[in-house]
């Protein structure tokens, strides 16, 4: 089998120019797959595009500077991809404001939640739920073309989505959450899947800052993103839809259904004994 399964392959990983989207990127590109890096800022992504250039060789990666929340900019960033690698199939929303946007120590100091300023709730909410969704509306009819894709949402741990002190980060992730159930079912049978991927603990980027003491070396490492993403862009995902990975609990030594039940599970949260009570005619569906 070639080391390079992801050979044909176009990605768009939204705020790549760092942490776990840098990694996921150089991941891709290893295995062949060309990837576009989108973040809002322009200065990482000169150094991520020669990152990832160093993992897939030259041409592989191109930088796009935007943000997912503007509609205007996304549709003609995505334009720019399809235009300069030729299509699309693969859409990692990785982009996001994490909680030091409101304190650097949620472990030791957490504010209050009524001490947020409400125009930064309401951006980081903005950015992490209203962003993939723009950015994935716009993308997907050029997965539908292809017939075959991705769309791969980088949520949070479930304790994260109500961890105190991080304003809207946890409840922003609990949203992007329930809607790539949404996008599962919209997709089935369309040959392009919809998933959530999570680091699994805190993770060794900006995110963590220093000031909330957590031992660097403790952290999950961006590198454990790369095999699980990695896995999921392949055609043994095929049948993949509607699920939610662990990367630290993703064990390459095992065969892949021991693999997936270890680190995978329902996206959002089907089991929770509180599905509502419905009158007839109006039944639950299931992925
Ligand atoms: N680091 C962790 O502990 C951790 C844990 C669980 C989940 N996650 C998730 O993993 C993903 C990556 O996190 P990270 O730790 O690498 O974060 P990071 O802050 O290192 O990187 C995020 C990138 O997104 C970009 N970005 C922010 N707003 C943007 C916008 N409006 N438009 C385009 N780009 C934008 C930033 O410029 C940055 O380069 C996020 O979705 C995060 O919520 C992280």
């Amino acid at each position: 089998m070639t080391d390079r399964p992801l050979e044909g392959r176009i990605a768009l990983i939204t705020g790549a120019g760092r942490g776990l989207g840098k990694a996921m990127a150089e991941g891709l590109a290893a295995k062949g797959a060309r990837v576009a890096l989108l973040d809002i800022e322009r200065d990482v992504l000169a150094t991520a595009l020669r990152e990832v250039e160093a993992s897939g060789g030259q041409g592989c990666a191109m930088a796009v500077t935007a943000d997912v929340t503007d509609p205007e900019r996304a549709r003609s960033a995505i334009d720019e991809v399809v235009d300069g690698f030729g299509g699309l199939h693969i859409v990692i929303n990785d982009a996001a404001m994490g909680p030091q946007f409101f304190t650097n120590d949620f472990v030791g100091d957490p504010p209050v939640f009524w001490d947020v300023d409400p125009e930064l709730w309401l951006r980081v909410l903005t950015v992490n739920a209203y962003g993939p969704q723009l950015v994935t509306s716009v993308a997907v009819p050029h997965l539908l073309k292809a017939g075959w894709g991705r769309v791969i949402n980088i949520t949070t741990s479930l304790d994260t989505m109500y961890l105190r002190g991080c304003g809207a980060y946890g409840p922003s992730k609990a949203a992007l959450e329930a809607n790539t159930r949404v996008m599962a079912h919209d997709l089935a049978d369309t040959g392009v899947t919809a998933n959530v991927l999570i680091p699994g603990g805190p993770a060794n980027t900006r995110m963590i800052p220093e000031a909330t003491g957590l031992a660097r070396d403790e952290l999950v490492q961006p590198e454990a993103m790369s095999a699980p993403v990695c896995w999921l862009c392949s055609t043994d995902a095929d049948r993949i839809n509607g699920m939610r990975f662990i990367a630290a609990l993703w064990d390459e030594s095992l065969p892949p259904d021991e693999r997936v039940a270890k680190a995978g599970a329902p996206v959002a949260w089907p089991q929770v004994n509180s599905i509502s009570q419905r009158p007839d005619g109006w039944e639950h569906e299931d992925l």
